[in-house]
């Protein structure tokens, strides 16, 4: 009986936490907006063969080329004129790969149609002119490629919380766009729920990292 009851909270755990399902309809659904393909919505994003020569586990199966930029690193001017660091001097890298994979579409100029594989069958588009672009001049967004630096002026956590991710770069566990938000998570646009693929609660995320501000 407890066993059964037991797999029966499996189960469940497995079916909340599987959001792949709800890509259907979201922004990063492009089946419906992309253009006249025949790709699915994962294949956007990825592919069952032919994938990336990247075999980055955390990047599988990557059907995207990786945006060449140059971006514009986020800066406090802490540093002095050239050295890009936070307000606590932690260095602010170029962004890695799992901010990459956002910036191919969210640099405003690359096409969503630069995939590895299915190219030939996509129209170009991109998101310039879109809200949702962020750009190449990342200097206005929240720092990304940075070092977690616990207990320093931005009052981080002794290590980042759960859902939040890290990725290794440079040998080092780095923030990246993908640690705040899930591609695959709910985009709701409810009013009051608005989530924009975030990993956490919009409402309480900032102090979730940030727990001594
Ligand atoms: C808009 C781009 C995008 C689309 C569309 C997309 N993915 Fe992903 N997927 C990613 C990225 C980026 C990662 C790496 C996650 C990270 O950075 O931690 C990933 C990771 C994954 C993983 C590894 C587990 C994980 O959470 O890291 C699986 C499995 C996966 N995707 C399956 C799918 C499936 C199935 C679909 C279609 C229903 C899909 N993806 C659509 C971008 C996308
Ligand atoms: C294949 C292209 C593509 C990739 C890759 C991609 N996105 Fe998007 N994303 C889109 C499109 C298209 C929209 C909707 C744009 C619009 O409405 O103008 C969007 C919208 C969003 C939104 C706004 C959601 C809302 O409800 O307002 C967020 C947040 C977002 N993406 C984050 C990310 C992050 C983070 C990554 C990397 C993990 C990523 N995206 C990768 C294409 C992409
Ligand atoms: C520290 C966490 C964090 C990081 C890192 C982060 N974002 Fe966001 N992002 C958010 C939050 C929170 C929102 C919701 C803001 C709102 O509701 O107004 C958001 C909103 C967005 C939106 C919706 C449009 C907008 O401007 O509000 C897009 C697109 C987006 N992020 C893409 C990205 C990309 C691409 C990166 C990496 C270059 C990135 N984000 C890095 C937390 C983050
Ligand atoms: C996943 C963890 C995480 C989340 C969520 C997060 N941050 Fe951060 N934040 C960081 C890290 C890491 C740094 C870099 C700290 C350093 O200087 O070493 C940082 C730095 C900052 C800085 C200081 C920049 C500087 O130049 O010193 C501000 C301000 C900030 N974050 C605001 C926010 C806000 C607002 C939110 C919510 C929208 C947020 N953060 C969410 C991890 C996070």
């Amino acid at each position: 009986m407890k066993k059964i009851f037991l797999l029966m909270i499996a189960i469940l755990l497995v079916a909340s936490t599987s959001a792949f399902a709800i890509i259907a309809g979201s922004l990063h659904d492009l089946s419906a907006t992309g253009g006249g393909n025949n790709l699915s919505s994962c294949q956007y994003c990825h592919t069952p063969h032919h994938a990336s020569a990247d075999t980055d586990s955390t990047l599988p199966l990557w059907n995207r080329a990786m945006p060449a930029g140059p971006f514009t690193l986020y800066d406090s001017g802490a540093g002095g004129a050239g050295a890009e660091v936070t307000l606590s001097s932690t260095p602010v890298n170029a962004p890695g790969k799992h901010s990459l994979t956002c910036l191919s579409c969210h640099d405003g100029v690359s096409n969503y149609g630069d995939v590895i594989v299915g190219g030939a069958r996509l129209s170009d588009v991109t998101m310039a002119g879109s809200t949702k672009a962020i750009g190449e001049q990342l200097t206005t967004t929240h720092p990304i490629g940075v070092a977690w630096n616990a207990g320093n002026l931005a009052g981080l956590a002794a290590s980042v919380p759960s859902p939040y991710r890290l990725y290794d770069t440079g040998g080092e566990d780095r923030l990246e766009c993908a640690s705040c938000h899930d591609p695959h998570s709910d985009d709701s646009v409810a009013a009051t729920s608005f989530s924009p693929f975030l990993r956490g609660d919009k409402t309480t995320m900032c102090s979730d990292c940030h727990s001594a501000k």
